[in-house]
């Protein structure tokens, strides 16, 4: 349809029908039509006012959604398709490891493969548009939705978000296999108060814009084609009604113009939140704000008609809101083909297809991160190994939102070792409890396999703890496994990081494997036996306890800094009883080689504005396998009009190294990379010094100095 096209629709339709698509329900309002009971009754519907609303959310399957939407097409005066919306965050059929590994993987191009196979698998069971890439910013792994962002760094997230709307999208969302991707949770979500889910966040005004917004901007210039609104306030206000946030920032600064869709009754909750006294005022500011689509509340279907009649509501507001909902559905073509790309065939040929396997397996032994290794990995096939803990035999481990996954196709750790390795002695026992069995055949083995952490269950919405310990019952068994033997390989599964200081200490290994999804755990076994070189790198930090949280390794230096030790030193800033740093940090790793760092090297050091530097280092292979490295390059600016972090990932390349192979990574370094927000809020850069640090890890001190001269 024409452009034109779409302006004469809108102005066919009647305010009613414009109401109704800015509306989103899910499947439960569309069961017999005649029987609206539940969640319709409450909203009040008549039985078949749902099949007129927008879009729906939740609903797949190429038959099923081709059924549903002849329906709504039939219900709907101008015949307007609706938009099929799902979470397929990390995978549909198939799950790949959660986003916080996939985000340890430092790898755009595999982050982008990843949502380009989810994209391809939803589409194919007729979905226009999923909730995905979410990318919020977290450094506080009490709140459960750590699992589903690609980390703590505002860099990272950024790089991950770009590319992850890129794989969902492609250049053309009406192309086979793309669909319509939706950045969330707009904004801060990733920042709640005490990490509970759904708290308030307080966050500066320098810090909001300088790295939790980053993020979304990334997506916004990558070209995505939804924004979704969070739960959490900013500014004391609830983002799906913070105008500023939605029309300030969102549209006239960060010229997003797609859609903004609000969470799952987030305009409702305002009323909860206590910043609406009921629903007709959170329609109504929910609009004004620029909230396009209303997910799962009726104050749009239940107040905006009124609202506009009474001249309370610019009419133009909601006309401006279906106008985007319209372009959305154009550029979707489903105004021509209202199915997309929706066919039982394609469903067969593409899910869970030879590709996506493969992928599956391959991304969880690129974004495991091997924590420690005192030399007894990789395993040789020919040792006895004992495999202990409930973990082990699990199936709950590809992430809390691989609600769409084949559940059945799910390979365990015992699974996979099982199928890859039938004639190595390997005994499994998928307990926490060791009883004298179990220690016996620990006592007599080479090495032991422990299984720790977390399954999906307990992590997620709305999973928030506040002691991030592993549980009793592990540490207890690690204990008494530590006792007979001492070769322990501490396997870590979870989707957020866990305190394991006790593990990391008396393990000869550690690896975490996060959440990895359906095959991931054949990636797995490729690490431990030493098919793959583990190449994964931290992106979130691991913290000793629950008491260092928020933490990130973006750091102030403060007033008082603490010297470089771990002793508790008085009057300054640091713990009477753990470290400042974490235990593992942002960008840590180690893989089966060495690989060698040479210095820094400038091309110049004096940085002129409009001009470009270049550092470089070689790196060398020292080891025996095949590796990738991930070169890391930070900048500190040494002094500010405001404080500075220590240092900030500015630069990141996951680099192929042979044995005894040599290479020069080089980072060019611009003005525009050092710009920050001043005192006064301008986005701007400073003349001074500045040290860029290029290593395999946050911790690097390999560094040299530059500086930006007055004008
Ligand atoms: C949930 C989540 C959001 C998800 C939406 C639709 O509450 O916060 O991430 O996309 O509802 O399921």
């Amino acid at each position: 349809m024409t452009d034109s096209q779409l302006k004469n629709l809108l102005r066919d339709m009647s305010l009613q029908e414009k109401i109704e698509q800015l509306v989103q329900l899910h499947g439960g309002f569309f069961g017999d039509v005649g029987m609206i009971t539940g969640p319709a009754a409450e909203f009040k519907m008549s039985p078949n006012q749902p099949y007129r609303t927008g879009s729906l959310l939740g609903e797949t399957g190429a038959s099923h959604l081709k059924e549903l939407q002849d329906r709504i097409v039939a219900s709907q005066p101008h015949k307007i398709p609706a938009i099929f919306m799902a979470d397929v965050i990390h995978g549909y059929k198939t799950a790949f490891p959660v986003p916080v590994a996939i985000g340890s993987g430092f790898d755009p191009e595999l982050a982008e493969e990843i949502a380009s196979a989810a994209a391809e698998e939803c589409a194919a069971a007729g979905v226009h548009a999923t909730f995905s890439p979410m990318v919020d910013v977290s450094k506080d792994c009490r709140w459960g939705r750590c699992m589903e962002s690609p980390g703590e760094d505002p860099y990272l997230n950024s790089v991950m978000a770009a590319a992850q709307v890129r794989g969902f999208q492609g250049d053309d969302i009406s192309k086979k296999g793309k669909v319509a991707a939706c950045v969330k949770h707009f904004a801060g979500y990733g920042a709640p108060v005490a990490g509970r889910d759904y708290n308030v966040t307080e966050i500066s005004e320098h810090t909001f814009f300088e790295e939790y917004l980053k993020p979304y901007e990334a997506a916004v210039n990558a070209g995505v084609k939804l924004v979704m609104t969070a739960f959490n306030t900013v500014d004391r206000k609830p983002c799906t009604t913070n105008k500023r946030l939605l029309r300030d920032i969102l549209r006239d600064k960060m010229g997003f113009d797609g859609v903004v869709i609000s969470d799952y009754n987030a305009i409702g909750e305002t009323v909860n939140h206590g910043s609406s006294a009921d629903s007709r005022e959170a329609a109504k500011k929910a609009l004004i704000a620029g909230c396009d689509i209303d997910m799962m509340s009726d104050c749009y279907i239940g107040n905006l008609k009124s609202l506009a009649e009474s001249g309370e509501l610019d009419e133009g507001l909601i006309d401006e809101a279906v106008y985007r909902v319209l372009k959305l559905k154009n550029e979707l073509g489903l105004f021509e083909n209202p199915y997309k790309d929706g066919s039982e065939e394609a469903e067969r040929e593409i899910v869970f297809s030879k590709k996506h396997r493969e992928l599956s397996r391959r991304a969880a032994a690129e974004t495991a991160v091997l924590l420690k290794n005192n030399g007894v990995l990789p395993l040789d096939e020919k040792k006895k190994i004992t495999v202990v803990g409930a973990l082990a035999d699990d199936r709950a481990i590809i992430g809390s939102w691989a609600i769409f996954a084949d559940d059945s196709k799910t390979l365990t750790l015992k699974d996979a070792l099982e199928k890859e390795y039938p004639g190595a002695d390997i005994s499994f026992f998928a307990d926490d409890n060791a009883s004298d069995e179990i220690l016996e055949k620990v006592k007599n083995s080479d090495a032991v396999i422990i299984c720790l952490g977390e399954n999906q269950d307990r992590t997620g919405e709305s999973m928030s703890v506040a002691d991030i310990s592993l549980p009793k019952s592990q540490l207890s068994l690690f204990s008494a496994v530590k006792s007979v033997n001492k070769n322990i390989i501490s396997l870590i599964f979870g989707g957020r990081p866990l305190a394991i200081p006790e593990v990391a200490n008396d393990s000869a290994a550690v690896l975490e494997v996060w959440l990895p999804g359906t095959l991931g755990t054949l990636g797995i076994s490729d690490i431990l036996f030493g098919k793959v070189n583990p190449s994964g790198r931290l992106s979130m930090s691991i913290p000793y306890c629950s008491g260092q949280l928020p933490i990130s390794y973006i750091q102030f230096n403060t007033g008082r800094p603490k010297p470089e030790t771990d002793c508790f030193i008085r009057y300054v800033s640091n713990y009477m009883d753990v470290p400042n740093r974490p235990l593992y940090s942002f960008g840590q790793g180690l893989g089966y080689s060495e690989i060698g760092y040479s210095p820094v090297r400038l091309s110049s050091e004096i940085l002129t504005p409009g001009e470009k530097i270049t550092a470089s280092v070689d790196i060398e292979n020292k080891g025996k396998m095949s590796a990738k490295e991930t070169v890391q390059m930070y900048i500190r600016d040494v002094k500010g009009s405001v404080v500075r972090p220590l240092r900030e990932l500015k630069g990141f390349r996951k680099v192929p190294i042979e044995p005894g192979e040599k290479k020069t990574v080089s980072f060019e370094i611009d003005c525009d990379m050092l710009r920050f927000y001043d005192a006064d809020m301008n986005f701007t850069v400073e003349p001074g010094d500045f040290t860029v640090y290029v290593g395999k890890d946050s911790l690097t001190e390999n560094g040299a100095g530059f500086r930006i001269l007055e004008n």
